[in-house]
């Protein structure tokens, strides 16, 4: 049985990757495919810690976050846990597996505040993706979607998305000239239209009619 093909959405939190990764399931099913979502964080036991920690029910004592570091390690531990647990087998047994979101959003979001060679070496041993999506969009139509959510400051949303957006192209760039695919699409387009550009780059990319 030949192996599956590991397939990942990222960008800017309001860039839509979750949408997107559910939509290229369906497609990727209409065309006859066994494929299935995924997501990171994830939804195994150190995915679970971080999601209480990204909403502050996890916290060292007297309510302080946890730190920079401590969350770093847990992403890299998660992603290894994730991919140990349920891409290699899913994979392995001829799915196609759809990530939203994966190492990318690590050399991302993480040197916000650490140093980006420290986060690539956690995750060197990480599997590379078959091909990323990339979804592009400008991080004031990001921050503006964001905004629409509760307890989210516009400015404050705005000057970590411009961060987060310069940390993914310079990612993107180091990426592909490694060898690595990556495709950028732009995500300001509607839903179903978008979609459509990914299924098409993507399939045209990995030789499938
Ligand atoms: P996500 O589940 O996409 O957010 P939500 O479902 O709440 O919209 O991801 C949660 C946050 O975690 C998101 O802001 C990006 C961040 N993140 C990292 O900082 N590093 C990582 O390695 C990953 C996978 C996510």
């Amino acid at each position: 049985m030949d192996r599956g093909k590991f397939l990942v959405i990222e960008g800017l939190d309001g860039a839509g990757t979750t949408t997107q990764a559910g939509l290229l399931v369906e497609a990727l099913r209409r065309r006859g495919l066994s494929a299935q979502a995924t997501c990171e964080p994830s939804k195994g036991p150190v995915g679970a810690l971080i999601r209480q920690a990204l909403s502050g029910r996890l916290s060292l004592e007297g309510g302080k976050a946890l730190s920079p570091q401590t969350l770093a390690l847990l992403f890299a531990a998660d992603r290894d846990d994730h991919l140990e647990a349920e891409v290699k087998p899913a994979l392995e047994q001829g799915h196609w597996v759809v990530s939203d979101r994966y190492l990318l959003s690590s050399l991302a979001y993480q040197p916000l505040s650490l140093p980006v060679e420290w986060i690539a070496a956690l995750n060197a041993h990480a599997l590379v993706p078959d091909c990323t999506v990339f979804l592009r969009i400008e991080p004031k139509l990001a921050a503006s979607r964001l905004s629409l959510r509760p307890r989210v400051e516009l400015y404050e949303a705005l000057e970590t998305q411009r961060k987060v957006a310069e940390n993914y192209e310079r990612a993107i760039s180091i990426r592909r000239q490694a060898g690595e695919h990556i495709l950028s699409m732009d995500a300001s387009l509607p839903k179903e239209p978008l979609s459509r550009h990914i299924e098409e780059a993507l399939l045209g990319y990995l030789g499938i009619k």
